[in-house]
């Protein structure tokens, strides 16, 4: 089947009652690993793209493989997301490539490390709503900035310096209409989120569940949702690393997300950390291996691992085929009529 529209997939998954991965790619083995996680768990995916993969790749290799995945993997529903666009731009350019959803930062300034105002960022997000729904493809704001930065996007604060505020947000998602709402709750993107493991003070769930009760309808977005598993740290310094200890966001925290209207989490980080751990391994054990598949392999297999196991635990598990995929004229079709594709 064609990549399919997150917007389905997300009000699926609020009908179901589960959440739904969404894992940052930059080349083939990471595409590979997700198209075999979910097809051993028989899960929807989520494939989401930043600017920096989106270079990374020089864009069409990245579209073009996705294809491939749609074409060898048909049974399972794919959204290809561009994940924190920066400018309307941005969003314009990946939709006219084929992606069938967009992230508008407009919590952020263009150039990706400035806070922004809430009335760039609604004006910034309502232009994408508009030109995205024309065409069927979905669209996540955010409001509130998230810690760190993520391929030289972020603010670089703590996760705690801009934290979401319930009734903006209200506010946000009746001025924008967009389909997916990322708060920030004190996560940040990257490794070193909290220094040990996260509490109430630190990890701001109840604020989470505030915004949930105003806004019950819509579709939360958690970003920086690594859970930085030590397993995977160990195995990075056992083979030559040299990471500092750090904690990041628990599962049983997201799912405590997902039981109050959470439904795409985002996870690079701790694929990273497995295909690197996985590499550092062969090269540590085999010095005399030479053949780039002799560690890219074992890298691929590791990350199919996590991506299974998340797929698992956030829920979206043995959903492969519980509803037919809408092409996105239909869609277009049905935001045009009453700006709401999951009553039509
Ligand atoms: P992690 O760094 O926690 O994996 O977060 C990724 C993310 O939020 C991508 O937008």
């Amino acid at each position: 089947m064609p990549l399919v529209s997150m917007r389905q997939l997300l009000d699926e998954a609020a009908r179901g009652g589960y959440g739904v991965g969404a894992f940052n790619v930059n080349n083939m083995e990471q595409i590979q690993a997700i198209m075999e996680a979910a097809r051993e768990t028989k899960s929807p995916v989520i494939v989401q793209a930043s600017r920096g993969a989106r270079s990374y790749s020089q864009d069409r290799f990245l579209y073009h493989l996705m294809l491939a995945a749609t074409e060898l993997y048909p049974e399972i529903p794919t959204v290809l997301h561009l994940d924190h666009g920066n400018s309307v731009d941005t969003c314009k350019s990946a939709i006219a490539m084929g992606f069938t959803s967009v992230m508008m930062d407009g919590s952020l300034m263009p150039d990706g490390k400035t806070p922004s105002t809430f009335e760039y960022n609604v004006s910034a997000t309502r232009e994408v709503v508009e030109l995205a729904h024309a065409k069927g493809v979905t669209v996540e704001g955010e409001i509130g900035c998230l810690g760190g930065i993520e391929d030289g996007h972020g603010a670089g604060l703590d996760g705690l310096s801009h934290l979401t505020d319930p009734d903006q947000a209200v506010e946000f998602v009746k001025q924008t209409g967009l389909d997916a709402l990322a708060i920030a709750i004190g996560t940040s993107h990257g490794a070193y989120k909290f220094t040990k493991k996260p509490t109430g003070e630190t990890l701001k769930m109840g604020r989470l569940i505030e915004i949930h009760k105003k806004l019950p309808g819509t579709h939360l977005v958690m970003h920086g949702s690594s859970s930085v598993p030590k397993e995977l740290q160990d195995i990075i310094n056992q083979y030559g690393g040299k990471l500092k200890p750090t904690w990041g966001v628990p599962v049983e925290e997201i799912q405590l997300g997902i039981k109050n209207g959470v439904r795409k989490i985002n996870v690079d980080t701790d694929n990273r950390l497995a295909i690197t751990g996985a590499i550092r391994k062969v090269f540590f054990e085999k010095p005399e291996e030479f053949d780039p598949r002799s560690y890219m392999k074992p890298a691929r297999e590791a990350m199919k691992k996590v991506v299974a196991l998340r797929m698992t635990q956030f829920g979206q598990a043995g959903h492969i085929s519980d509803y037919s995929p809408i092409p996105l004229e239909e869609m277009a079709r049905r935001y045009q009529g009453n700006g709401n594709p999951a009553a039509a």
